[in-house]
């Protein structure tokens, strides 16, 4: 397609485009990447396969994994002049915003940001995954005023991710089965969701004929946002609030439920989904079941557990169809990892740019693709002159 096609899905919401790479049904409940549940996926399958079904379009055989695996160990590490860009941030810049400068800065490293064939775009997409999570490791480090840790090229990619986090010079840190699973659930959860903000954002600037790395910098920017991928680090506070004793769980819902208060339930709404969201079902179980793996319990949890229960027993949430979303217990998980607050929207980056570098490919690909270029309904002054400054009122 390379006009704008109008759908209304009935809850207001207008298509702007089509797209082959993620399927949601709000009213069902349903999402799939490239047709395979995401159920399936979350259970069986790792960030990384789940990246090539995204980017690639189908399951990736052994020897498609073997070769993918190996250009994201060769593509792991940063060109040495880019830590010069690191010594520049404050120690407390938030890695936000060092993420989305560092993926704009890689176009001037990377050989791969312009590439005419399929070879030169896996090049760039297993650059692309594998430089996110050493950028977001490094500015980790950083912020904490330590060496930055190595990838290490015997680990997968969510145990060398929590590798390059959580190592020191004197101690490896080793990633349990069931972290790394946990980690792994995480990040194919977070992979791709259709024409969300920072995807559309994504996409826009793609359509400019902007290269990889600058149409991803401008996604990472659009997930900061506290409605968007800034709300899991936002749920967390809000638990945390409850659980100072601030308010009780039953206050804070009635506050919300009073406009006045311009609170949100934070990890609760969604634009599409309408009765439950499935990523934040299958999030509530596994943080049940990685805290139980741990032996420990997390009040905020308990809170979460509450606070859920309450909303969806009054029908200020139910009548307005709003269930907890992917962020509301996606922030469990990530402290029970030892993640700290600051990086889950990082996290939920890494996680979601498999889906960014697909939607960026296929509007790259489209055959006659035009620029976005949406109109406005124009409601400022009518026709008036230009009155020299003397005269005017
Ligand atoms: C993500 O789009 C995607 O796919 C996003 C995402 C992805 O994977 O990319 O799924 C990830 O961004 C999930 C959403 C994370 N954000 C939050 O949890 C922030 C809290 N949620 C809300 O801000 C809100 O629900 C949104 C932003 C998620 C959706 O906003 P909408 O669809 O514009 O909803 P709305 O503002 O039109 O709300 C409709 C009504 C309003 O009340 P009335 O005016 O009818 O009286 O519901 C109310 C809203 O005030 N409402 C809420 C609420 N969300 C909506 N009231 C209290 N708490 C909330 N969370």
């Amino acid at each position: 397609a390379t006009g704008l096609i109008t759908l209304d899905d009935g809850y207001g919401n207008t298509g702007s485009c089509e797209s082959a790479i993620t399927f949601i049904d709000g009213e069902k409940g349903i999402l799939r990447y490239r047709g395979v549940p995401i159920e399936d996926l979350a259970a069986r399958s790792s960030f990384i396969e789940t990246a090539e079904l995204l980017i690639f379009g189908s399951l990736p055989d052994k020897e498609q994994r073997d070769e993918f695996r190996d250009l994201l160990t060769e593509n792991s590490s940063l060109h040495r002049d880019m830590r010069k860009h690191f010594d520049g941030f404050p120690v407390n810049a938030h890695p936000m915003s060092i993420l989305s400068s560092m993926i704009n800065a890689l176009q001037s490293y990377e050989p791969h940001q312009e590439f005419d064939d399929e070879a030169g775009f896996r090049r760039a997409a297993a650059s692309l995954l594998a430089k996110t999570r050493t950028i977001a490791a490094a500015s980790y480090k950083s912020h904490l005023g330590q060496p930055v840790t190595y990838p290490r090229y015997d680990l997968p990619y969510a145990e060398n991710f929590l590798h390059m986090m959580f190592s020191v010079p004197y101690r490896d840190y080793e990633a349990t089965p069931e972290v790394a699973h946990a980690l792994n659930m995480f990040l194919v959860l977070h992979g791709d969701h259709e024409q969300n903000c920072s995807t559309s954002t994504v996409r826009m600037v793609a359509s400019s004929q902007a290269n990889l790395f600058a149409s991803v910098s401008a996604g990472v920017n659009a997930l900061w946002g506290r409605l968007h991928g800034g709300a899991n680090m936002a749920v967390i506070e809000m638990l945390e609030r409850i659980n100072e004793g601030d308010l009780t769980a039953a206050e804070y819902v009635a506050k919300v439920k009073d406009k006045s208060s311009d609170v949100k339930l934070m990890g609760f709404g969604h634009r599409v989904y309408r009765n439950f969201d499935p990523r934040a079902k299958i999030l509530k179980e596994a943080a049940d079941s990685l805290l139980d793996s741990m032996h420990v319990t997390d009040p905020l949890l308990d809170i979460a557990r509450e606070v859920e229960q309450i909303a969806l027993a009054d029908d200020y949430f139910t009548s307005r169809r709003l269930y907890p979303n992917v962020d509301f217990y996606s922030g469990i998980i990530l402290r029970a990892i030892g993640i700290p607050k600051d990086m889950f929207t990082v996290l939920f980056g890494i996680g979601r740019t498999p889906g960014w570098i697909a939607h960026w490919k296929e509007v790259h690909d489209n055959p006659g693709q035009r620029i976005y270029r949406p109109r406005q309904i124009y409601t400022g002054e009518p026709l008036s002159e230009w009155v020299p400054q003397g005269e005017r009122p």
